[in-house]
């Protein structure tokens, strides 16, 4: 499928979305989010794709929701249309790994939406922050919950407070993203990632998922009996018995997703 403000390619087993509005700094208009959520569907739906890459340009990852299109907005339009809501559900949906590549700015709505992949690698030229605050609104994509989570209370504080940038050295010493990579080599670091969690078992990567995302929504101790079982229940797979006997047999496995 075409899109106006993605670019989507696939290459071999990994889905490469870039968002393309690069007059706005991919800023996250209604248009960009429908087809961002079509794009992550359609990735989703295909059995050919066995994770994702969600990145950017060099100056911007996305520097927010669309100011443009929000400003003409009242109450009732936000409310009743349950704004960026339906728009940002399908990659909360999305069963298959979601790497975001971050380069430049990922601000407010283009933070969150980063945050709301599986993990981030960042170039060594991304800043994040969330200037809603700026605008006289808050995070409206999670940003005040899932930023809190990562950095914890008193810098997710400041950040919302304060509107500041956060580079990607602060990014990464305070656990945001899970590495910093120089930013001509960013899509392909990412790449190279995502080509490795394909190699996977496609089963065993939608069991970590949701495993890892479990750890955000519940107890220690619900999460840790969630672990368990899903552990135990991996056992009945064919990719257990192939994974444990390549290793003793000193071989490669051959997952074959069942
Ligand atoms: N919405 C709409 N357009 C945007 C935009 C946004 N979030 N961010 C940048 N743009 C547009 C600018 O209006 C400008 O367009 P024109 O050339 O037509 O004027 C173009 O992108 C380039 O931007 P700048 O000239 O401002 O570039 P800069 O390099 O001087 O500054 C920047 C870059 C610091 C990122 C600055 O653009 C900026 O502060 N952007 C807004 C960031 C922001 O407030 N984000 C939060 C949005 S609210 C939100 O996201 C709510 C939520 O949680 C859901």
């Amino acid at each position: 499928m075409a899109y106006k403000t993605l670019i989507v390619d696939i290459e071999e087993h990994v889905a490469l979305i870039r968002l393309n509005r690069p007059d706005a700094l991919n800023a996250l208009n209604s248009e960009l989010l429908a087809e961002l959520a079509e794009a992550v569907t359609q990735a989703g739906a295909n059995d050919k794709v066995r994770c994702i890459v969600l990145t950017g340009s060099e100056k911007a990852f996305a520097a927010g929701a669309d100011i443009k299109e929000m400003s003409e907005k009242n109450f009732v339009d936000a409310f009743a249309g349950d704004l960026f809501t339906d728009e940002t559900e399908a990659l909360l949906r999305c069963r298959k790994p979601i790497i975001a590549a971050v380069a430049g700015y990922a601000l407010g709505g283009g933070c969150e939406l980063a945050m709301m992949c599986d993990f981030i690698i960042a170039a060594d030229t991304a800043k994040f922050g969330q200037p809603e605050i700026n605008l006289g609104v808050v995070a409206g994509i999670g940003g005040t919950q899932r930023l809190t989570r990562f950095v914890g209370k008193s810098k997710s504080m400041e950040m919302h407070l304060t509107g500041r940038f956060m580079d990607a050295e602060e990014a990464e010493r305070s656990g945001l993203v899970s590495r910093i990579v120089p930013a001509k080599k960013l899509v392909e670091e990412a790449m190279a990632a995502a080509h490795k969690i394909a190699e996977k078992s496609a089963i065993t990567t939608m069991v970590v998922k949701e495993a890892v995302n479990r750890s955000y929504e519940t107890t220690l101790r619900e999460g840790i009996l969630f672990e368990r079982r899903v552990f135990h229940s991996l056992f009945a797979t064919e990719d257990q018995k192939e994974g444990m006997s390549a290793f003793l047999e000193k071989r490669e496995p051959q997952f074959r997703d069942k």
